[in-house]
């Protein structure tokens, strides 16, 4: 086992998805894969592998915020060899074109952590990307089943809640939505040299205060999900 997971070598699959709420790893889990088996109970981030459509793949809760994302990617990677680290989550709305519901492919992530700035010793500013044959995968298949995919920089922020950040700013620079992961996974994936893209569902406007329902939320991420794993078989 590694420091948070409690997997034996092979227990987990080259392509995992990483919601952030463990439970949702459950769900997942439970709802989309077959001959699913538990690997991790540690801190209750829960870990399965399963199949979807024949191929393994496995599903292991992050927690929330990019110290968390962080920890696990890096044992995924470091300790059992994944090639394909798929952040599946809710993030909410910034620009007025994005409406509760979309899908939101996160193509770079912008950051207020001072993160890059540690790892790059204060030279650069560093821009985390997603992998492009995932993105591109994932939006061929979003627009196949006309889904309301929308693509672009999201901001992976370091809190939840936040006055003081300018999101007018962020908006009229394109910025489609906030969250609090990608920045790290995206960075994690770029120093290992692997593929990572974050999948997120609006389930709220920050803009506008519009919230989705539960129910609305189960539907979009049900949605959301297809196009995670259809992306994971290619
Ligand atoms: N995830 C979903 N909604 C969010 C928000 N408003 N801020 C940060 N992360 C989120």
């Amino acid at each position: 086992m590694s420091t948070h997971i409690g997997a034996k070598q092979g227990d987990i699959s080259k392509t995992v998805l990483m919601p952030g709420d463990p439970l949702r790893a459950k769900y997942i889990a439970e709802t989309f894969l077959e001959d699913v088996k538990q690997y991790n109970t540690v801190r209750n981030a829960f870990g399965y592998t399963g199949t979807y459509k024949g191929q393994e793949i496995s599903v292991q809760g992050t927690g929330m915020g990019i110290p968390s994302v962080m920890i696990y990617g890096e044992e995924l990677i470091q300790e059992y060899g994944v090639e394909n680290l798929i952040r599946v989550g809710s993030a909410g709305g910034m620009k007025k074109e994005i409406k509760i519901r979309d899908v939101v492919l996160a193509q770079a992530a912008t950051t207020d952590s001072s993160l890059h700035r540690h790892i790059f010793n204060n030279q650069v500013d560093f821009a985390p990307i997603a992998d492009f044959d995932l993105l591109k995968h994932a939006y061929d298949i979003g627009m196949d089943k006309n889904m309301s995919i929308r693509v672009g920089n999201v901001l992976s922020a370091d809190r939840f809640y936040n006055a003081e950040l300018d999101k007018q700013k962020l908006a009229d620079y394109g910025v489609l939505a906030v969250e609090m992961e990608a920045a790290g996974l995206y960075s994690l994936a770029a120093k290992h040299n692997k593929r990572a893209l974050a999948l997120l569902t609006i389930s709220d406007h920050l803009l506008t205060g519009e919230e989705t329902t539960a129910e609305e939320r189960q539907t979009t991420f049900n949605d959301m999900m297809i196009i995670a794993l259809e992306a994971a078989l290619r």
